[in-house]
């Protein structure tokens, strides 16, 4: 067990609340990977196929599991607020540590920034349907700013795989290399601990 939590996993130690993520962290982290792996084969298949009721029920799903992930970020964002990460282990900042936080805004800007401006695309002059069960209001109609909003949607996607790649490569390298327990900051204590996770 590396060290960071070999020394916090003693039974109730209040020390182990500052080495993870709270649940509700990780819950909504988990929640936001999960709704990331259906949304992007969703908007590849749907982009793919020639107009039918198909492609439109894609979009439908496309632009619902995106409003979802709007909803997911900001409240995460929130909770974030009110319950600041733990620090991470090892004392001052490192330049790879800076990257890593950097990584993680740049990650949220464009968790924002691709469900806006689906929406100033998608919304602009219509109603969007949530799953066919409601609808999201008509934003007021404005041709120029949905054509800037389709530009920054199509590219934003670039900026997301890109970031993704590198904060899942960097979380194998953790694992595999540095063995520093970092991965399990993000998930549940393997061991009797569980208890004394804050919620
Ligand atoms: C995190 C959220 C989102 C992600 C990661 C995402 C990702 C994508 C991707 C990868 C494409 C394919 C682009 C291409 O190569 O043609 C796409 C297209 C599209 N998305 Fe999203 N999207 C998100 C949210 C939304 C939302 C909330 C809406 C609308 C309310 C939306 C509306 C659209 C539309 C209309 C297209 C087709 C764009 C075009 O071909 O002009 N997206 N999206
Ligand atoms: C679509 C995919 C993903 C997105 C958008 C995403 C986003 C994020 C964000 C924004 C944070 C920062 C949390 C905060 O400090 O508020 C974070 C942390 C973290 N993520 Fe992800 N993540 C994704 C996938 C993954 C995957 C697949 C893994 C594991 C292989 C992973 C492992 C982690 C870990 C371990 C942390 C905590 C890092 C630390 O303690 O500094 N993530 N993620």
């Amino acid at each position: 067990m590396p060290d960071s939590l070999s020394k916090t996993s003693g039974l109730r130690s209040p020390a182990l609340a500052a080495t993870r993520y709270t649940l509700t962290a990780q819950a909504l982290h988990w929640l936001t990977v999960l709704l990331m792996l259906a949304i992007l084969p969703v908007a590849w298949v749907m982009v793919s196929l020639p107009k039918s009721p198909q492609q439109v029920w894609l979009f439908v799903i496309h632009r619902s599991l995106g409003m979802t992930i709007l909803a997911v970020v900001a409240v995460r964002l929130a909770w974030r607020a009110a319950h600041p990460p733990p620090p991470l282990p090892g004392g001052p900042s490192t330049a790879m540590e800076l990257v890593g936080r950097l990584t993680h805004w740049l990650l949220y800007a464009l968790l924002l920034l691709m469900p806006v401006s689906g929406y100033l695309q998608s919304g602009n002059g219509r109603p969007v349907s949530y799953l066919g069960l409601f609808d999201l209001p008509a934003l007021p109609e404005n041709k120029g700013l949905g054509e800037t909003a389709q530009t920054a949607h199509l590219l934003g996607q670039w900026g997301i795989y890109a970031l993704v790649a590198l904060h899942v490569l960097s979380t194998v390298w953790h694992v595999a290399v540095r063995r520093d327990g970092l991965l399990g900051r993000m998930i549940p204590p393997q061991d009797d601990a569980a208890r004394d996770v804050p919620r």
